[in-house]
């Protein structure tokens, strides 16, 4: 047994020298190590050896068996070295790589940040709420009237439940201040969905950035400075502001704010760019009757809300002519951001 193991070992020794391929390695390893391998088949031998040549004969089989592993790994480890470093020598690295397309972001990415930037210098910090909306969040507790004409099924995507589609951000002032004890400080983005036919102007679904503070002696002079400062951030300082008087039912007073766009050659004109107002007294008492105690009551605390659309602000900044292209994804348009 001893002699047949030596011999094994000096044989595999040589062939395994001798291999030149990771192919004729693997199929020594077999005719070695497998299952009927000379090995394997030699050491079913040892059921007949007597008790006194066992032990000696098992140490044997052991360290043939390690040598023999041990050399055909370091063969294998060697050629494969070889295979390795004989397919980076065949490398071009002359060719040319792919090439991945970097582009800027989304203009109403850019919208966003630049808006949510300026808006948490000055305290401000991210609220939200769900698209899908009750008609008591979207309407009723913004005071909005039965018959008001947003309230019709031709504007708003109602659901068979009665809920609907969020008609715009202001939704998010109600869940804030319901779950919230002033003094609040938020702005919420995000979208918002109108029955509108779709054209150059108008998206079914579009985005909006909504604003509330509400606190101790919070005044007119406050919206104004903290207007001025967004828009100001987003357009440039020297960018001319104006706030004109108008009507919305969850602001008293309220406004829409205007800029003036002035173009090389062209009539310098105001456009109306976001909705804004003093938080109307009837809506913090509707806050007061679902909270069922008296924070907001408005002997107690006044705000000022607002509300802006990303696509406008992206159109007035950079000329875009057709808000469609905003979500297009054609690659001619948005390499230019
Ligand atoms: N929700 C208004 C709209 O979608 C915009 C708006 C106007 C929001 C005045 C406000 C606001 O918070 O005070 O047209």
């Amino acid at each position: 047994m001893l002699e047949q193991l030596q011999t094994i070992l000096s044989e595999a020794t040589t062939e395994i020298s001798k291999a030149n391929t990771l192919d004729e390695l693997n199929n020594l390893k077999v005719s070695l190590l497998g299952k009927k391998g000379r090995l394997t088949l030699t050491a079913a031998g040892m059921k007949d050896l007597s008790n006194e040549e066992r032990p000696l004969a098992g140490k044997k089989l052991n360290e043939t068996r390690s040598e023999i592993t041990q050399n055909l790994e370091e063969k294998i480890n060697s050629l494969q070295e070889i295979e390795d470093s004989k397919k980076v020598l065949s490398l071009d690295v002359t060719l040319p790589g792919h090439s991945t397309t970097l582009i800027g972001r989304h203009p109403i990415s850019q919208m966003l940040d630049d808006s949510v930037k300026a808006l948490r210098r000055m305290g401000f910090s991210l609220a939200s709420g769900p698209e899908i909306e009750t008609e008591w969040h979207c309407f009723d507790a913004l005071n909005t009237p039965q018959d008001h004409p947003a309230r019709n099924e031709s504007d708003t995507f109602y659901f068979e439940d009665g809920n609907l589609l969020r008609t715009h951000t202001s939704t998010i002032q109600i869940r804030t201040m319901e779950k919230n004890h002033p003094p609040v400080r938020i702005i919420a983005p995000g979208a918002a969905y109108r029955r509108d036919e779709i054209d150059a102007t108008h998206l079914s679904q579009f985005n909006q950035l909504e604003g509330l503070y509400v606190d101790q002696n919070v005044s007119l002079a406050d919206l104004k400075g903290t207007l001025e400062f967004l828009l100001q951030a987003i357009f440039g300082k020297e960018t001319p502001i104006r706030f004109r008087p108008h009507f919305f039912p969850f602001t008293e007073p309220s406004f829409e704010i205007d800029i003036l766009l002035e173009a090389e050659g062209k009539k310098s004109k105001w456009i109306e760019i976001a909705g804004c107002g003093m938080v109307d007294p009837d809506v913090f008492n509707q806050i007061c009757k679902v909270r069922g105690d008296e924070a907001y009551s408005p002997k107690k605390v006044s705000g000022f809300a607002f509300g802006l659309g990303l696509e406008r602000l992206a159109m007035i900044k950079w000329g875009i002519s057709d808000i469609r292209h905003l979500i297009e994804n054609d690659m001619r348009f948005l390499e230019q951001f």
